[in-house]
């Protein structure tokens, strides 16, 4: 069968590698792809909006199964668009995408089915919103996180450890800084504990856990800087060991199903869980109704099954069927990114050491590059995502490292301490 993959980020590009190793699958195209996923799949000048355009080329190249990588355009309903054509898609319909593009509606549910969240108020304007931030202060909180309800490209949420910063944040998102994104605010509890990721394949039937991962949302080491799109990770995350696991399985991810189920909502795809581990039980910070990038870089670097079959059988309603196995060799990501970002920064620039940077177990995901004059220049704020794989996650992170060193442009630069938690914990396990 022939594929597509909508989208042109890192994410898209590790989904078209991957895929094409399928033995089920002839051809691999992107829509629109970049210059790295150009080695991987036929990238077809179509964007991620073009809805019907899609579709148009779905049937036209008799694709027999269509991802899409980004949230945006499930939430502007491919997956209805696609359906209605009789085409074969991979990710929940505009209904069910809403767990990711409104994050009232995610609570509601989240609370409806007992799931573990952080306690939580949304207010439509912003002197009740301004009034609760303040009695909550007074009741002794040492911080509350405020979140724009809808989409706001990872920029809507500020964990606030200040009452007036958190007002002006308030203000600002009925203020429409975040354009409609801002017309509902959440008020949340602030969690306190490690972060990781969870994916997990359902068909809405069966859920299917991925390898756990963690990503690092700071810009610079040591977890400061402005937040990113995410600027590395690995798997599996340690801090979601077994026990961790276990109750990630019943308080969380058997719930969803049963949620979806009690809901009707039509979810055939990846569910990605951004859990915080607690002292008590790991609760749900958000969830996202795709892959999570780069974590999915490192995660399927890990897979040794066909993602394709795995797929297929999701979409079809038979995820019950498909069995996933594992590598037990972590996996680290590290991702470089343009000087500047996650702000203002420069384009265009000729990279260099790519092909170097490739060997045996190192593999370069693409992000933002494009093609200009015959070179592959940087065109986005994340650039590259430097994978490898390793004995233990000590020598993934050297050997992912050794190859990034390898690579360069004007004002490119990476964290030079992805993976640090990992180590710390194992660590610590090693030491007593
Ligand atoms: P979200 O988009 O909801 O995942 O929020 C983005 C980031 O804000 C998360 O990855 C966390 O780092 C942080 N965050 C969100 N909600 C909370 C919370 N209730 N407590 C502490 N940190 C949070
Ligand atoms: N890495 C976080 C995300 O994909 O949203």
């Amino acid at each position: 069968m022939d594929i597509l993959v909508v989208g042109n980020g890192g994410r898209e590009h590790v989904l078209c590698w991957k895929l094409k190793q399928s033995k089920m699958v002839n051809k691999v195209f992107c829509a629109p792809g970049n210059a790295g996923i150009a080695r991987d799949a036929e990238c077809v000048d179509i964007g991620v909006d073009e809805l019907e355009k899609l579709a148009d080329f779905a049937i036209e190249h008799r694709i027999g199964l269509t991802v899409a990588g980004p949230e945006a355009p499930l939430c502007a309903g491919i997956v209805d668009v696609f359906e209605k054509r009789g085409l074969k898609i991979f990710g929940p319909d505009k209904t069910a995408a809403q767990l990711e593009g409104s994050k009232s509606f995610a609570k509601d549910f989240m609370q409806r089915h007992g799931i573990p969240t952080a306690k939580a108020a949304t207010f439509d304007h912003a002197d009740a919103a301004i009034a609760y931030i303040r009695q909550e202060f007074a009741a002794g909180g040492k911080g509350i996180v405020i979140k724009a309800d809808g989409l706001a490209a990872g920029k809507g949420v500020l964990v606030a450890q200040d009452e007036n910063a958190a007002a002006e944040f308030v203000k600002d998102c009925f203020g429409g800084r975040f354009g409609g994104a801002g017309a509902k605010v959440l008020i949340e509890e602030c969690l306190v504990g490690e972060e990781a990721s969870i994916l997990a394949l359902t068909d809405g039937k069966t859920i299917v856990p991925l390898a756990s991962s963690q990503d690092h949302k700071r810009a610079f080491d040591g977890d400061t800087g402005p937040n990113t799109g995410g600027m590395g990770s690995y798997s599996p995350a340690p801090v979601v060991d077994d026990a961790v696991m276990a109750e990630v399985k019943t308080l969380i991810l058997e719930r969803f199903l049963q949620g979806i189920q009690d809901d009707k909502l039509n979810f055939r795809g990846i569910i990605f869980v951004g859990i915080m581990v607690t002292e008590k039980v790991p609760k749900v910070l958000e969830f996202n109704v795709r892959f999570g990038d780069p974590e999915v870089q490192s995660v399927l670097s890990r897979l040794d099954s066909d993602l394709a079959d795995a797929m297929l059988k999701t979409v079809e309603g038979r995820l019950a069927e498909a069995s996933l196995k594992w590598s037990s060799d972590p996996a680290v990501c590290v991702v470089m990114a343009s000087g500047g970002y996650p702000e203002h920064y420069e384009k265009g620039h000729v990279i260099s050491g790519l092909a170097a940077a490739e060997s045996d177990g190192v593999k370069v995901f693409h992000a933002g590059t494009a093609f200009k004059d015959g070179a592959i220049v940087n065109a986005g704020g994340r650039v590259l995502g430097i994978c490898a794989r390793g004995e233990n996650i000590k020598s993934a992170i050297e050997r992912a490292y050794a190859a990034a060193d390898k690579i360069s442009w004007r004002g490119g630069f990476c964290r030079r301490d992805i993976g640090y938690r990992a180590i710390a914990r194992l660590e610590k396990k090693n030491g007593g």
